[in-house]
């Protein structure tokens, strides 16, 4: 009998021990904290491509003024509604803008599948605010999809946190009503749990119904008064169920988790080209900046703030020679075309990029012992070893390159492929002033090379 009670006070033991094993381990493959390599691994794809297409489209277009036109203008439901009742995409036409894209030179897109206004271009089963209820009646998420992976680009999601139209979200400092005391009052009772799991929901579906998502970004947290963090929008349970969903994927970093291990992926500084490579706590860490065409992110017919090409061009390599990526926004009409001005300015850098992608694909800053030369910027490849001269404003003749004597095999201007002839310099000019030992110079041709930024390509030793 007694013997029989420890068997079974044993094998209870041991049934518990396996339990509690067996959940140790399923909690440790969620918040499984990866190697700095394997992270690294997992972004290699990305880290290559430096150059995405950023897709702002929603029922902001209509208005034509700003993503933010609600929030702005203090809109009502009931004012916005006659964009959602009226929306009417008929010249939508995605493997048009996937092509657009490829040209440009672009690796991947990310479209925002809801911006803040709380308008879902899918068929979510968990709201009738899509675009499936509008005139259009078709999914849009669905085709683009598919055009954007036939030329080849990987696909990203952006999906916004914040959503002025759901009936649980908790008015706040950034919603459209926030100085409408009566509309505060009457909504006092909404429940932002039961909005986190319509979040979550929603992710789901993004993520289990279009196949693979190289990348999803989240947007945005404002913790403090009257603000939504971490809390609000339950960021570790959803981060936990996203990398479990997809495991490869690659997360920015707005879900308020940044001093959460594993809580993000790079940083995303918007609107603005950071100094030198972003650090975190003295550490370069992956980044990636997105840019407009003109400050605006969804269409805005009347803005004339547009940036040209050649400014375009030097944002990209400027943000490669600082270990980032660009991620370069079209705010596409309500036809569903691309801008005609945004065309220009894709075809202008894909013109562009079809002779000098080898100075951006794969690269990064370059090694410190290289110095950056007057009006130039550098970009390396680590892989093939060589380094590339973007010169900004053509010098007369000779361009002088300090710290690169004897570690350059051959040079050659990257456009045409034609030798630039070098030797180690001794004097610069009459002036003879002296040259640090270690400086090269490069005879370069008179005229500038006909393109927008000539390129040299250095082969190091
Ligand atoms: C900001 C804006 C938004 C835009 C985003 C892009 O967070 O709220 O309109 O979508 O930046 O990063």
């Amino acid at each position: 009998m007694l013997h029989r009670k420890k068997t079974f006070l044993f094998n209870f033991f041991m049934i518990s021990l396996l339990i509690s094993l067996f959940l140790s381990v399923s909690v440790k493959v969620c918040t499984s904290q990866e190697t700095e390599q394997q992270k690294m691994e997992r972004m290699k794809w990305w880290t290559k491509a430096r150059f995405g297409m950023f897709i702002h489209w929603g029922l902001y277009a209509m208005p034509a003024r700003h993503e933010w036109v609600k929030n702005r203008e203090r809109m009502t439901d009931e004012e916005y509604q006659k964009y959602f009742e009226l929306f009417d995409p008929d010249l939508y036409n995605p493997e048009e803008w996937a092509r657009i894209a490829k040209k440009a030179g672009m690796k991947y897109f990310v479209v925002t599948t809801k911006h803040h206004e709380g308008f879902c271009l899918w068929d979510s089963k968990y709201t009738d605010y899509k675009v499936t209820n509008t005139p259009y009646g078709k999914d849009l998420i669905k085709p683009m999809v598919k055009a954007f992976r036939n030329e080849g680009l990987r696909v990203g999601f952006y999906y916004s946190l914040l959503d002025w139209h759901h009936p649980e979200y908790p008015v706040d400092r950034f919603h459209p009503m926030r100085d409408n005391k009566e509309f505060r009052e009457k909504t006092r009772n909404r429940d932002i749990k039961k909005y986190a799991e319509y979040v979550s929901n929603q992710v789901r579906e993004l993520l289990t119904q279009f196949g693979k998502i190289d990348c999803l970004f989240l947007d945005f947290s404002f913790p403090g008064k009257d603000g939504k963090g971490r809390n609000d929008w339950q960021s570790e349970r959803l981060l936990k169920m996203i990398r479990k969903l997809q495991p490869d994927i690659i997360i920015n970093d707005r879900l308020d988790l940044l001093d959460v291990p594993g809580g993000w992926d790079f940083r995303t500084p918007e609107q603005f080209m950071p100094r030198e490579w972003v650090k975190v706590n003295g550490k370069k860490v992956p980044w990636e900046t997105c840019q407009t065409f003109s400050g605006s992110w969804g269409y805005y017919r009347d803005q004339y703030t547009w940036k040209s090409v050649r400014q375009l061009i030097v944002m990209l390599i400027e943000t490669v020679s600082k270990g980032g990526n660009l991620l370069l926004n079209v705010g596409p009409t309500a036809r569903g075309t691309f801008d005609k001005r945004a065309i220009e300015r894709l075809e202008g850098i894909g013109e562009w990029m079809k002779f000098h992608s080898r100075s951006i694909y794969g690269c990064t800053e370059a090694p410190e012992q290289f110095k950056k030369p007057d009006n130039c910027l550098l970009t390396y490849n680590p892989e093939t070893r060589r380094l590339y001269v973007h010169i900004l404003e053509w010098p007369p003749g000779r361009l002088y390159l300090d710290g690169f004597a004897g570690k350059v095999k051959y040079a050659q201007l990257l456009n045409d492929a034609s030798e630039i002839r070098f030797t180690k310099a001794r004097r610069s000019s009459v002036l003879s002033e002296k040259v640090p030992g270690n400086t090269l110079m490069l005879r370069l041709p008179v005229r500038k090379p006909d393109v927008i930024v000539p390129v040299i390509e250095l082969f190091l030793k």
